[in-house]
This record gives C-alpha cells, structure tokens and sequence, in this order.
C-alpha cells in the first residue's frame, strides 16, 4: 500500500482526506500535535503525535514510514487571530513548514500537496480570481501561506501540488467526520451555535461593504470535494511531469445575509442577530476561478450546493 503522510490529518480538512486516500487504496500516515485536531479523526491509518517545530521528530517518522508522498495540512488557521499572535504563526507556518520541506528534501520525497488559501490574494482586483492574479495578501495568515508556497518552489527532486482553496465548509456526508473547532471559527458552524443557544448571537461584522446587502461574498467549497481534489493532484503527480498551482472553489458566491436567511429557512428558526465593528481588511468578494482544477484534474464539486453545506454540517453538529 503506497503511503502518504498527512500532516494535520487529525483536524478538519485533513481527516477528511485520509478517508479520500484509504478509499483509493493510500495509507494515510498521520503526524499532528493535537492542538487543534483530535485522536477520534485518526481512523484511516496510524497517527504520530509530533510537531511541525520538532526536526528530530519528523526525522524519526519519516525514516520509520518511508512514505511516497506528503500532504501538508498542519498550520496555525484562524485569520482573525494572526494579527494578535503574528510570531506564533509565522512560527508553525513558516518555521514549521520549512523544518518539514527540509526533511522532504532530505528523504527525496517525490511528491508533496501543500494546503493553501485564497488569502493570498488578498483584495483581488478582479473576481473570479484566477490563479495567475497577483498575490497580496492583506493578513498575517495569508502571508504565512504565500511564504509556505515559496519554498515548496524551492524542493529541487519533489513534485509539487499548492492548492490554494477558498471557504472549506460542509462535513463527511456520510457523518463519520466533520469540523470540530472550539469555539467554532467558520460561519456555518457559528450559525448552528447560534440557533442551539450556544452562542448569545450571530454578529455581522460590519453591513457597509461594497455588496448588494453590504455583507461579504464568499466561495464556499464542500470539504469532501476538496478531499476528492487532493486525491486526484497526488495521482496526477504520479503519472505528469511538472507542479501545479490550483484555486480550488466553485465559483459561485453567497454573501453572509444570503446564508442566515437560507439558514433560517432551511431549519425553521430565527436567529438573534446583531452588528459588530467591521472587521478589518475584510474583502468584499472572494469567488475562485477554478476551471483549472477542473481540466487538469478532471475534478467537478459535487456536495457544494448551499442545501448541501448546510444540511451535512448541521447533521454534524447535532449528532
Ligand atoms: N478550513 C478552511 O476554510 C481553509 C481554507 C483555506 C486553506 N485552509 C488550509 O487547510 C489546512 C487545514 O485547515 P483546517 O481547517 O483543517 O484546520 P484545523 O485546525 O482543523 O487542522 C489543522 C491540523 O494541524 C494540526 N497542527 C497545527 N499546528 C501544528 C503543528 N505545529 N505541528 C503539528 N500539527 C499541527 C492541528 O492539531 C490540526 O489537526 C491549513 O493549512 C489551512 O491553512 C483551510
């Protein structure tokens, strides 16, 4: 069985792409430290606790499981928080990423898929965003990444996915997984919380951007199409010469009103909603050109719709 290791395979998107490996017949080697992730989303293969700051415990892992490939997830995420906590960041994602490009170098690991965002681009001039627009990013977070690419770029003897994907939502449809951050960071599980009363209300940073309901326009990618996606970049690694750079997103938008009125419907409920200060640096629209992806890799969303997101995220949260 060919092996791969994820690292943050025990969080969030990397969970949901050991289950995309193991079922293509990949065995998906964990390496997390656990600080965001959890033991109970190890279920495809081994997991090695371990930090991405840790050399000498990468070493040893590697050495033990002598993988083929490396599939890059671990990272410090939350975009709001990076601004407070810049070293910490630049620190796992720079540092820690380079301390794992160092050892892929020196095992000559062929093949590597490093996670991305759209944060790179920061306020895009022109949107849908093609992976050719010029990187900006506007946050601590996104720049982290676009350091994290450069030195993918650097790898002499590896071959190289980035996959640069927009807003990750939805959970496993068939309910083994799902996303579990506490407190909860990304809209929808925000909403569930708020009409669970865990949360007092859901609040709009700010009604005032350049939008038709002065709320934010996003691009919201099912987690188990991302999944399918990372699968299909590793095996055309295996079977193509050359990297790839690929935003992967639907193309289609919501803005955050469009999502608490479907939301509502969708589940019968009213949710107790308020306006915070904007929040700063903030793009108005954020929407992927992914043709790309779609040719390359022959890849198509197919869990993406808004009823979908919602639907398997809310039979997640409410298990
Ligand atoms: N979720 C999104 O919407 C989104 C969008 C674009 C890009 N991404 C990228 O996808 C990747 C995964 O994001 P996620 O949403 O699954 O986040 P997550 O927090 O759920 O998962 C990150 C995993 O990495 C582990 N980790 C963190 N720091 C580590 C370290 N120093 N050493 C070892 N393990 C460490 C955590 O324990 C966790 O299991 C990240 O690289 C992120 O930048 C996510």
């Amino acid at each position: 069985m060919k092996r791969i290791l994820v690292t943050g395979g025990a969080g969030f998107v990397g969970s949901h792409v050991c289950k995309a490996l193991a079922r293509e017949g990949f065995l998906p080697i964990v390496y997390d430290d656990l600080s965001t992730g959890f033991t109970w989303a190890v279920k495809w293969g081994p997991l090695f606790k371990g930090s991405l700051e840790d050399k000498e415990r990468l070493k040893q892992v590697l050495q033990e499981t002598n993988p083929i490939g490396v599939m890059h997830f671990a990272a410090r995420t939350d975009a709001r928080k990076c601004q407070q906590e810049p070293f910490a960041y630049y620190q796992t994602n720079v540092g820690g990423t380079a301390n794992l490009l160092e050892m892929v170098q020196c095992f000559e690991i062929p093949y590597l898929i490093f996670s991305s965002t759209c944060a790179v681009y920061g306020t895009p001039k022109e949107t849908p965003i093609e992976e050719s627009h010029p990187t900006n990013p506007i946050n601590v977070y996104g720049e982290t990444k676009l350091i994290g690419e450069k030195l993918v770029q650097l790898l002499p003897r590896t071959q190289s996915a980035v996959l640069r994907y927009f807003n990750a939502a939805g959970a496993d449809p068939d309910g083994e997984l799902g996303e579990s951050h506490f407190p909860a960071t990304h809209l929808i599980p925000i909403l569930i919380d708020t009409a669970l009363k865990k949360r007092d209300a859901f609040s709009f940073f700010g009604k005032d951007l350049p939008t038709q309901d002065g709320t934010p326009i996003r691009d919201y990618i099912h987690v188990s199409d991302l999944a399918e996606a990372h699968v299909k970049a590793l095996k055309h690694l295996m079977n193509h010469q050359g990297n790839l750079t690929l935003n992967l997103g639907t193309g289609e938008g919501f803005s955050v009103q469009e999502i608490v009125k479907t939301f509502e419907a969708a589940f019968d409920c009213q949710l107790p909603l308020k306006v915070a200060p904007k929040a700063p640096a903030d793009p108005p629209c954020l929407l992927a050109k992914s043709r790309a992806a779609q040719e390359i890799l022959n890849w198509q969303p197919k869990h993406s719709s808004l009823k979908t997101l919602l639907e398997t995220t809310w039979s997640w949260q409410t298990r």
